[in-house]
């Protein structure tokens, strides 16, 4: 995964603005849609900082803790803002402990759909613990309507997978996006209050989710 973005570092922002329909305006709606008073922000898998571009514009004091595996994207990300009160971990946030009760907002932008239920259920659950009582969750990323088609995806990657011999541990990019339905099953079962979808551009679609 890390060789695969720090490969597309140069020329990753214009990418996701522009060729990826409806994140451009998904990460102003992100922005919106922080709640007025965060003060501490949690970043899962934030690469050169797109969503922290918008959210910047609107709270330019906001504290950030931003995680990725990539440093080539978090380097990016440090050059753009200097300035900001924003600490970078180079880590894997299915490994890294991100604490108790310490943030007012977390957010994940086109980070999760690579993953199996498991695995984002073992990290919603370590997203829930990590906000303080009233704190969002919000996250924007691929999403698909119909559970043929998230299937469809599934039993696609475990094919080529198995096609050309690749471990279950190692990573190969290859999207599979969860349906709407089950990303809110997903952050409900973890213990999130309420859990609604917000906004969707093409398959691009943002999900609050409320402890
Ligand atoms: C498509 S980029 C999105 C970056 C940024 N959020 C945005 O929307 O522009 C996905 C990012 O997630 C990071 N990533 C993927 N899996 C990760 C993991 N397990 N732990 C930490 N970062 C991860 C990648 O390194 C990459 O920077």
């Amino acid at each position: 995964m890390s060789d695969f973005f720090a490969a597309r570092a140069d020329g990753y922002d214009e990418h996701m603005l522009y060729d990826v329909e409806g994140c451009k305006e998904g990460y102003v709606k992100m922005a919106e849609l922080l709640p007025q008073d965060a003060v501490q922000l949690l970043d899962l898998g934030c690469g050169t900082g797109l969503e922290l571009d918008e959210i910047f514009k609107n709270k330019p004091s906001i504290n950030v803790t931003g995680i990725d595996l990539t440093q080539a994207m978090l380097d990016k990300l440090k050059q753009k803002h200097p300035d900001k009160n924003i600490s970078l971990v180079n880590a894997n946030y299915f490994d890294y402990d991100f604490g108790t009760n310490k943030y007012d907002v977390a957010v994940s932008f086109q980070t999760m759909h690579h993953f199996s239920h498991k695995d984002k259920i073992k990290l919603y659950s370590k997203v829930f613990a990590a906000l303080k009582e009233g704190g969002q969750y919000i996250e924007c990323d691929y999403m698909v309507i119909r559970q043929e088609d998230e299937d469809f995806y599934y039993s696609e990657n475990k094919r080529i997978r198995k096609e050309q011999g690749i471990p279950d541990k190692e990573f190969y990019h290859y999207d599979t996006p969860c349906t709407i339905d089950n990303q809110i099953k997903m952050l409900s079962k973890v213990g999130f209050r309420i859990v609604k979808m917000n906004w969707r551009v093409e398959n691009t679609t943002i999900i609050v989710a409320q402890k």
